[in-house]
């Protein structure tokens, strides 16, 4: 396979690779801003579950751009938090550790006292393990851990922006968004595939209940309730509007593309923009071991079962019953 065979099948990551972005990601923040317009009036941002950091690179732009222009006259203050370790970025404080544990929260926290963030993004998603169930879980836990840091540091009328996956126990998440939001809308960019459950929650107007004091310790979701969400009637049941950005001059991300996209302009393969986190291996070790499929970080879409074996329930079969209890038990 060419090197620019990617380039014909993702126009997002080639055009993400040629205007300077870490990852096709960007495009989604950059679209979602276009619907909602959530960069006005923002100074301080927290970007969670960051890396490669293509959303701190838009963030940057963004805000820096303006204050470059003399447009503002408060300090930016962007903070961007992440498991793995990324390439510095103008601007922006970078803090590595998980949003889920406590120490984490409050190192944000702390970068926010006394002036509260007007914006926080999120754009986390796990390790997939192909168990939709679990995937689901693990992520709607990375959406709640996130609302948790925010309920201490987004300042009231603020936005909160999150990746949601839009599973069985959505409409639970959508009810607890509402009890904080005046607004919230469940959004689909373009650069998002339809073939993705992914979607995002952009939810306006950090109105938190009467008296609510935001408690680290106190997990929101309880998934002991034994009620089913989904079969809730009439007020008990919170529907938010869905919303596909964008109209069809935006390019599709599910289609692939001629290599020539202008006929005035010659196509160029452009590198991949990230630095690696990583240090090349030392001469003379062996490859690393292809990771097996529990391990890949960031895939959302569901499998199609049949279709690709390395992505569907036939792989799930070849899981030793030991990595399963393994996932099962990091929870
Ligand atoms: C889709 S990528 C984010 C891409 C990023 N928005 C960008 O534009 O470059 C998802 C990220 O979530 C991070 N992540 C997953 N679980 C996390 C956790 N518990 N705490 C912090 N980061 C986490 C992963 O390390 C991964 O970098």
């Amino acid at each position: 396979m060419g090197r620019s065979s990617k380039d014909k099948r993702d126009i997002y990551y080639r055009l993400a690779k040629e205007e300077g972005w870490r990852a096709r990601s960007a495009f989604k923040l950059l679209q979602l801003d276009q619907e909602f317009n959530l960069f006005t009036g923002v100074n301080r941002a927290v970007d969670l579950c960051a890396a490669p950091g293509s959303w701190s690179q838009v963030l940057s732009r963004k805000l820096r751009g303006l204050e470059e222009k003399g447009e503002k006259v408060e300090e930016v203050k962007i903070v961007a938090v992440d498991l793995q370790a990324m390439a510095p970025l103008p601007g922006v404080t970078q803090i590595q550790g998980d949003i889920t544990k406590v120490s984490t929260a409050q190192e944000i926290i702390r970068h926010f006292e006394g002036q509260p963030a007007d914006l926080v993004v999120c754009d986390g998603a796990p390790d997939v393990t192909g168990l939709h169930d679990v995937d689901e879980y693990i992520q709607a836990q990375l959406l709640l851990a996130a609302l948790n840091i925010t309920s201490h540091v987004l300042k009231p009328g603020g936005t909160f922006v999150a990746k949601i996956f839009r599973g069985k126990d959505v409409t639970l998440l959508y009810s607890q968004l509402k009890l904080f939001f005046g607004g919230v809308t469940c959004a689909k960019p373009r650069s998002s595939r339809n073939s993705s459950i992914e979607a995002f929650v952009v939810c306006q107007n950090y109105s938190p209940p009467e008296g609510y004091v935001p408690n680290m310790s106190n997990p929101l979701l309880d998934h002991a309730y034994d009620v089913d969400f989904n079969q809730l009637q009439g007020p008990n049941r919170v529907i938010v509007p869905f919303l596909a950005c964008g109209d069809l001059s935006a390019f599709d991300s599910d289609r692939t593309y001629p290599l020539q996209l202008d006929s005035g302009k010659q196509y160029e393969y452009t590198p991949p923009h990230a630095a690696p986190d990583l240090p090349p291996l030392p001469a003379g070790l062996p490859p690393p071991k292809k990771q097996p499929a529990v391990q890949r970080r960031c895939q959302t879409s569901r499998p199609e079962p049949g279709r690709d074996g390395s992505n569907s329930r036939v792989q799930l079969i070849r899981l030793t019953a030991a990595d399963l209890w393994g996932k099962l038990h990091s929870f």
